[in-house]
């Protein structure tokens, strides 16, 4: 037997989608159950077992505003012009990705709270390497799913953004943040309107799998786009 019911694990982690205009503005979201989904989150695993993310989460109305127009601000007309080429291309699961991601800049302060995952860089020497980077994200985007996933089990949604890091530095200034603190997201956080979200659409796995060795005659350079 498992340990786990499968059939509610398995539906958690297949439905827990970018959540936009489905998120229901007008219902407030409780102090406890966001602190409930952060505790959770604090199992994920980090590198070195630094546990080094900080979390800010925004729900002064005055300060949501100023982010989802710095977030605006960044995203400008790349949101509708990439959907627009996107619908041209016929690809319609990203032309539909585009679309609902136009609607949450339009309404970002919208949402009752504001969660900006950081990751505190205190230690990291000038100009990293890759592989610190790769720790380094590593040790927060474990924690951002997990928390997430706790979101969706307790009836409410979110979306991983980060079109606002363009201008991180004046949300920075705007929270208050320290130096050696990154931001790593934002994702706008409310009860979902309905619980019924289904699993997207992706390629078969044995398309992305490659058993001991990389296989480059049905995948890599020259075959993706
Ligand atoms: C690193 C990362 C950055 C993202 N940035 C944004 C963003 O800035 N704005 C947005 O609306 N969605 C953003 N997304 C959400 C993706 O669009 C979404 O995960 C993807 O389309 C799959 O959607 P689904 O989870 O509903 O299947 C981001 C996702 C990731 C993982």
């Amino acid at each position: 037997m498992p340990p786990f019911d499968l059939a509610e694990t398995d539906k958690l982690l297949s439905t827990t989608r970018a959540v936009r205009r489905r998120l229901d503005f007008e219902r407030p979201v409780e102090r406890s159950v966001l602190l409930d989904c952060i505790r959770l989150s604090q199992q994920a695993p980090t590198g070195s077992n630094r546990q080094g993310w900080r979390w800010v989460i925004v729900t002064e109305p005055e300060k949501r505003l100023a982010l989802a127009t710095l977030y605006r601000k960044a995203a400008g007309d790349y949101l509708l012009t990439s959907g627009a080429k996107a619908d041209a291309a016929g690809a319609a699961q990203t032309a539909r990705v585009y679309g609902s991601a136009q609607y949450l800049a339009e309404n970002m302060e919208k949402a009752p709270a504001l969660v900006i995952p950081c990751i505190r860089v205190d230690h990291l020497p000038e100009d990293p390497p890759r592989r610190v980077w790769a720790g380094l994200i590593g040790s927060i985007m474990p924690a951002v799913w997990s928390f997430q996933l706790a979101l969706r089990s307790r009836g409410l949604g979110s979306t991983l953004t980060t079109i606002h890091l363009q201008h991180a530095d004046e949300a920075a200034a705007l929270l208050g943040l320290p130096e050696g603190l990154m931001q790593t997201a934002l994702l706008p956080v409310a009860y979902t309107k309905g619980l019924d979200f289904k699993p997207a659409k992706r390629p078969p796995v044995e398309d992305i799998v490659h058993w001991d060795a990389w296989d480059a005659s049905r995948d890599g350079p020259g075959r993706w786009d």
